[in-house]
């Protein structure tokens, strides 16, 4: 449905290398401990509670609320199939409450996958929109609110190593987050069709009797961000930390 092309403009996730220490919140694991994925998601636990708050020092912005300047999808598709949505200022609220279920982590492949539960996303911005969501034609321009209950969703990452000026640092590379699967959506989206006090209600009606399939259409740029937002956050760890230092043999 979507051949679309996606934006994201994020807080400048800087690829600046340093060899500092992990930040103190961030306990290693060693991988010669025969626990050492069962350790990682005890330390991974651990980690997210603080990193919410952000942390400068290692250019990791506050992620609860996350903002998100502009997030954009432009429909290449013919006219009308479809949707162009642009979302700025875009605000997230609850991924502190981001609970990690299980992670299955291969250091000899350098891949990481993991399940997690969103309990409740909200997401307020300002939204405009034009084009066609289950079928129906769409036009407006206001506040939005998007609100995700209880959404399972899993996030898979690989990793390469790069040799900077002689020290080695992690980098995520295709990460995805996938399987967002809310248990319902809330949408509220003021002003569609230019205020108009019939088509408005009833469009924002359809789009929560038909919360799934809604999702499908207008979800994927959101989860784009996300994605984007969560490797960005372990790159700018990954980027300030030498590779040793992050999978320590020992500890
Ligand atoms: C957004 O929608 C949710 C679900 O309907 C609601 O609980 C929340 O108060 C709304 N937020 C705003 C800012 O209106």
């Amino acid at each position: 449905m979507f051949s679309s092309s996606l934006i994201v403009a994020f807080l400048c996730i800087g690829a600046t290398y340093a060899a500092l220490p992990l930040p103190s919140y961030v306990k290693p694991c060693a991988r010669s401990d025969p626990g050492f994925e069962a350790c990682a998601l005890d330390r991974a636990r651990e980690t997210i509670k603080h990193i919410v708050n952000g942390d400068r020092k290692y250019k990791i912005p506050v992620i609860d609320p996350l903002e998100i300047t502009e997030i954009i999808v432009d429909n290449k598709g013919p006219e009308q199939a479809g949707i162009d949505i642009k979302i700025r200022n875009a605000k997230f609220y609850g991924l502190k409450d981001t609970i990690i279920e299980s992670i299955k982590l291969n250091y000899d492949e350098k891949s990481m996958h993991m399940d997690v539960r969103l309990p409740r996303i909200e997401l307020n911005g300002e939204y405009e929109v034009k084009g066609r969501v289950l079928l129906l034609p769409i036009t407006g321009k206001g506040p939005l609110n998007f609100t995700l209950e209880n959404a399972p969703a899993q996030f898979d990452t690989d990793w390469i190593v790069e040799n900077i000026d002689g020290s080695e640092f992690m980098s995520l590379t295709n990460s995805r987050l996938h399987h967002v699967e809310p248990t319902r959506v809330h949408y509220d989206l003021k002003n569609l069709f230019n205020g108009d006090k019939l088509l408005g209600p009833e469009m924002n009606a359809v789009l929560n009797e038909n919360w799934r399939e809604s999702f499908k259409e207008l979800a994927p740029p959101v989860i784009q961000a996300l994605s984007t937002v969560i490797a960005g956050t372990v790159n700018s760890i990954a980027h300030a930390v030498e590779y040793k230092n992050v999978f320590p043999l020992n500890v």
